[in-house]
């Protein structure tokens, strides 16, 4: 079976409470339940992490390599400032995509750069929870 890595950054676990006008009423545990029921349909296993930590996180990309086929990413703030999850992206060289709930093209200037985009398959941006079910679809079809 297929195993996938999700990885939720930094304040992600206060969904549902943090800035519902961007971010709305979903929680993390939503998203995780609406991931998980997809990827026993699609019979793929998922790692699900969330980190408000950048060596953390960088730790967990770089192990990836030894246990799984795919990332789905979720890097929040760290999209726009660390070189750090960009590289382990880059250096363990598996297939990721990266998702935002909000249109991060749409908010603050500063989170109209992304860091991490040149080195994923693609990005899903503006969707809130759906973001993340098409990025996981998108992650399984990458790997099927
Ligand atoms: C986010 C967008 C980022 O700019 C922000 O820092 C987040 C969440 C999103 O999912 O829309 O924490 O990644």
């Amino acid at each position: 079976m297929k195993k996938i890595l999700v990885i939720h950054g930094p304040n992600l676990k206060l969904l549902g409470s943090r800035e519902v006008k961007v971010y709305g009423k979903v929680t993390i545990n939503d998203i995780n339940r609406a991931l998980s029921a997809i990827a026993k349909s699609k019979k793929v296993s998922l790692e699900i992490v969330q980190s408000d930590h950048e060596g953390g996180i960088v730790e967990l990309i770089g192990k990836a390599k030894a246990k799984f086929d795919a990332i789905l990413i979720n890097p929040a703030a760290y999209t726009h400032t660390s070189v750090a999850i960009r590289d382990a992206i880059s250096a363990v060289d598996i297939p990721t995509v990266e998702v935002h709930l909000s249109n991060i093209y749409a908010r603050e200037e500063f989170r109209h750069t992304s860091l991490i985009a040149p080195v994923v398959m693609g990005q899903v941006s503006g969707f809130g929870k759906m973001s993340y079910i098409l990025g996981l679809e998108a992650v399984i079809s990458l790997i099927k």
